[in-house]
């Protein structure tokens, strides 16, 4: 069965040797043939082939689905009184982490079932066609292999974030609990995910500590990615950048140092509007790492803490007005970057070959992403080849 998503105004294909040869490979009056689950063929509209169904684009802009690479979507409870009292000036600290910890303990596995499931639905409304969510609200071994099941029934790109940070009951003994989870809890997490991660940062876990546990998690195949950097500066950037980590995650306050190690290494930068939206931070200046040609990625960083939000259209309008992204550049980073924050090639890039995945927007220019900002533009989202 093939469909021809025909009369498009403007097609994004991520393809720099398509189209107007900008990193976007932007076609205009373009059209787009899928056979299964995958892209067959792109090119001008003039030019496209027969198929067995046609779909009337109208003028629109066609983008490839939003890869969000980093969020953390099974927990339960509600953080907004937090959230308000920030607002009100209280600063962010992570500290809120264990309410979501209790929470998401006593939380049913339906509970949490559901959770996962309104949410990933949210992502997919808003234009995500794959995302990224970890484990580290359970923070016990049975919680955080529970936490790590649920997620992959929604997601292939799951992590074991045991160490997100230390939990209550072992605060007196941080040692015992940073073994516990290089030995136990990754044993019996391993099997439910693909990557590992820890909150490399001020109050969560200090470079020694997160190598430790990522090596660990290295010898038994896991790969690595680190939140660093976002709540002050510190070594977690460049320990990415040593491990060869697919990705760092926030960089909210990363060096000079930190940004020369990241243009030389292959770790990509992942920046998330949302949590300095929502913790009231400062904005990481995105020139700082693009001029220095560090590959960045946009992601939600969807959590009940420190961003609220499952919104990639709002992401890419904060990145745009704050952080000196251009529409185009964080279109990209929402998009191609966040494959690569994933380290995956058949996603991100509308070619021949690749993942149907891909968006229509209700507008005639991915700039409406930014230019609308909070309006939703989402018209269609064809994730493998299947639409709504
Ligand atoms: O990515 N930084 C650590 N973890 C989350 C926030 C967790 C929370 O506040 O619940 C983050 O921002
Ligand atoms: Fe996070």
């Amino acid at each position: 069965m093939t469909v021809l998503y025909d009369d498009i105004g403007e097609l994004v294909t991520n393809d720099p040797a398509a189209g107007d040869g900008s990193p976007l490979g932007v076609i205009t009056g373009a059209a787009l043939l899928v056979d299964g689950d995958r892209i067959a063929w792109v090119g001008p509209k003039h030019e496209a082939p027969a198929a067995d169904r046609r779909v009337d684009c109208g003028g629109t802009s066609v983008l490839p689905g939003f890869v969000d690479s980093h969020a953390h979507l099974v927990f339960a409870g509600d953080r907004s009184a937090e959230f308000a009292a920030r607002m009100a000036g209280r600063p962010y600290d992570g500290g809120g982490i264990a309410s979501t910890v209790a929470a998401t303990r006593g939380a049913s596995n339906g509970a949490l079932a559901a959770n996962v499931g309104r949410l990933a639905a949210e992502l997919h409304r808003g234009g995500v066609t794959t995302f990224e969510t970890k484990s580290g609200y359970g923070l016990t071994t049975v919680d955080e292999q529970r936490s790590l099941e649920l997620a992959t029934s929604v997601t292939a790109e799951t992590t074991f974030l045991g160490a997100h940070v230390v939990p209550p009951e072992y605060r007196e003994d941080r040692d015992a609990y940073v073994r516990l989870v290089a030995a136990d809890m990754l044993a019996a997490c391993r099997e439910h995910a693909r990557w590992i991660d820890v909150f490399c940062d001020r109050g969560a876990f200090d470079v020694d500590e997160a190598r430790f546990i990522l090596t660990a998690g290295v010898d038994v195949g896991l790969v690595p990615r680190l939140h660093a950097s976002q709540l002050g500066p510190g070594d977690g950037i460049r320990l990415a950048v040593e491990l060869g980590a697919a990705s760092v995650d926030h960089c909210t306050y990363a060096t000079d140092a930190d940004i020369d190690a990241l243009a030389a290494g292959d770790t990509v930068a992942t920046l998330l509007p949302g949590a300095e939206f929502s913790t009231r931070a400062p904005w990481p200046d995105a020139r700082r790492f693009l001029d220095a040609g560090v590959t960045v990625a946009l992601a939600t960083d969807c959590n009940p803490g420190s961003s609220y939000t499952t919104s990639m259209g709002f992401c890419i309008a904060v990145a745009v007005r704050d952080m000196g992204f251009t529409p185009a550049e964080a279109l990209w980073a929402a998009t191609a970057g966040g494959a690569r924050a994933l380290r995956r090639d058949d996603i991100g890039v509308l070619a021949a070959g690749k993942r149907a995945d891909l968006v229509r927007l209700d507008a005639p220019s991915y700039i409406h992403l930014a230019y609308r900002p909070g309006v939703p533009l989402v018209g269609d989202v064809v994730r493998g080849g299947v639409g709504d």
